[in-house]
């Protein structure tokens, strides 16, 4: 990864910085710290304002003008905040990602961030400045590692940015708010690393491998199941969709014991109802072909972000353990790539889940919902888990309901519902409820076997079905939800805080989750 921005907090501009980023209301007047500016540069910012008509202060407008000698800095950016009512930390944050986009665009090493606060905001200074902060970074990332550095030395040298200062008058409030922020970002960045990592690099082994070193570091228990020992427990569905391809199935285990210090539920300790973990479960086909039932040429290439279900599991338990969260968490990854070969299983046959129940196979492309069922089986059986939620890059269908914006969850349970829709508003991160009927558990189920892997209605109510198959592995009464990232996980295009490819959809989402709801 290119290095990452420097990030600071001070009650005064850093001494070289050649940027100042200052701010105008909406309207376009500049608040306090930008008029101070503008009579140092003899009213430049103000006449530059009156030129460039189109700038309102509207939220994310830009301007940016060069300033005389004198003036304190070389350039200065003029961001618009928009109306004050609606500043909440996501409107800073999506800020703090477009003056980043901005800052990298135009020639300037360190830039001074001048924060002054409207009146009638819904954030406090501090929140405001460690959201700015948090939108840098979250946008700071870049997917280059396969570009070859420029050798040849034609390309004209630009200055790269190297360092934002926050200028506040709450610098240490903002400072200690972001330090939590900062591990937040690593997780989602390692989750989007993931994500836009390549299929021959990226493979359930070396998946699995990586998880173990990440996670590790950070005293989170790593167990891996390879495939010997899958067979011997019997997760028939997920091996079965990994039997195709030269690269073995694995599952990864990542268990975080926040609540009683070092000690956790060790080899052998019964945890008590109390200490019963969380779980978080991810689909995590490393490629999808289809199968047999083999996808179309046009677009497949995207298919090595199917794992990103699994990745934000690994984003978020990497963020839990970095801030030492004080929670049990446990976290399930179901790894395997989906080929087609003479080894592979085909449309018509009968897998037996570790449930026990038998799975028709109507459509080797429908292998997700094959993998997540072992896995939720698996960790319920184990761990006993007082709360589930899986995510999925699990169907198209989920796309043509909700498109790119919003995931679709699946929940059982109205109270894990509200919390999920707290969360999502607080962290950006776009849910929509969608149904869990009888009906769709009973187009599930086949003729010859317990259940089939594929519905009865075409892609009608794809998403649906697919979340109807997954509740038949659902023991008990335990809360759980389903969320179908299909959409989420891969962006088309920039956003305000996630350039395009690999989002990390989720890792900020659950992460509100576990802070608000489940930390003792
Ligand atoms: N991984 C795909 C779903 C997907 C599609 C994710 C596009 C991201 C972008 C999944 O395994 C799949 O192929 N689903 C099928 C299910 C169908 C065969 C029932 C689909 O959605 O077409
Ligand atoms: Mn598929
Ligand atoms: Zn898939």
């Amino acid at each position: 990864m290119t290095k990452q921005v420097v990030l600071s907090f001070s009650k005064s501009a850093k001494p070289k910085s050649d940027t100042a980023v200052v701010f105008a209301m909406e309207g376009g007047a500049l608040t306090d710290q930008a008029a101070a500016l503008d009579k140092k540069a003899g009213g430049l910012i103000a006449s530059a304002l009156r030129v460039r008509e189109g700038f309102k202060g509207k939220h994310g407008d830009v301007l940016s003008v060069i300033l005389p000698k004198g003036a304190g800095f070389d350039q200065v950016l003029v961001v618009g905040m928009g109306a004050a009512e609606k500043l909440d930390v996501i409107a800073f944050e999506n800020l703090g990602g477009k003056i980043l986009t901005t800052l990298k665009s135009i020639s300037t090493e360190s830039a001074s961030l001048l924060l002054d606060m409207p009146k009638n905001t819904k954030t406090s200074e501090a929140e405001a400045a460690s959201a700015l902060a948090a939108g840098v970074r979250l946008r700071d990332y870049n997917f280059d590692k396969y570009k070859s550095k420029d050798l040849s030395g034609d390309r004209k040298k630009s200055k790269t940015l190297s360092s934002v200062t926050i200028v506040t008058t709450a610098s240490a409030k903002a400072q200690a708010l972001f330090k939590d922020e900062e591990a937040l970002a690593q997780g989602v960045h390692l989750a989007r690393d993931l994500v836009n990592e390549v299929a021959n690099v990226l493979y359930p082994q070396s998946y699995a491998a990586i998880i173990k070193k990440e996670l590790g570091a950070l005293g989170v228990q790593v167990e891996i199941l390879d495939d010997k020992k899958m067979e011997k427990l019997g997760f028939g569905a997920h091996l079965a969709v990994g039997m195709g391809s030269i690269r073995p199935p694995r599952v990864v285990i990542m268990r975080w014991n926040g609540t009683s210090g070092a000690t956790g539920s060790g080899k052998g300790a019964k945890p008590s109802k109390a200490d019963a973990p969380i779980a978080f479960v991810g689909k995590g086909v490393t490629f999808d072909t289809g199968g047999i039932s083999i996808k179309p040429a046009a677009g497949m290439e995207e298919m090595k972000m199917d794992m990103g279900g699994s990745a934000a599991v690994v984003g978020l338990i990497r963020a839990l353990a970095a801030r030492k969260a004080k929670v049990n968490v446990v976290g399930i990854v179901g790894l395997a790539e989906n080929m087609p070969s003479d080894r592979s299983y085909r449309p018509g046959d009968i897998v037996k889940s570790l449930s026990g129940k038998t799975i028709e196979v109507l459509n080797t492309d429908a292998e997700g919902r094959l993998v997540l069922c072992d896995a939720l089986t698996y960790i319920q059986r184990t761990d006993k888990p007082k709360m589930i939620v899986d995510l999925a890059t699990l169907t198209g269908a989920i796309m043509v309901a909700l498109g790119y914006e919003y995931a679709g969850a699946f929940v059982n349970d109205d109270k894990l519902w509200s919390q999920l829709s707290n969360a999502s508003t607080a962290s950006g991160e776009k849910l929509w409820r969608m149904p869990l009927d009888e009906a769709y558990r009973e187009e599930m189920k086949s003729k010859v076997a317990d259940l089939q892997n594929l519905g009865n209605l075409g892609r009608y109510g794809g998403a649906c079905s697919a979340a109807g198959f997954l509740e038949h592995f659902i023991e008990g009464k335990t809360p759980w939800a389903h969320l179908d990232i299909a959409g989420t996980a891969w962006w088309k295009s920039d956003k305000p805080t996630v350039p395009k490819g690999g989002s990390g959809f989720g890792v900020r989402l659950l992460y509100k989750l576990v802070m608000d709801h489940y930390c003792v």
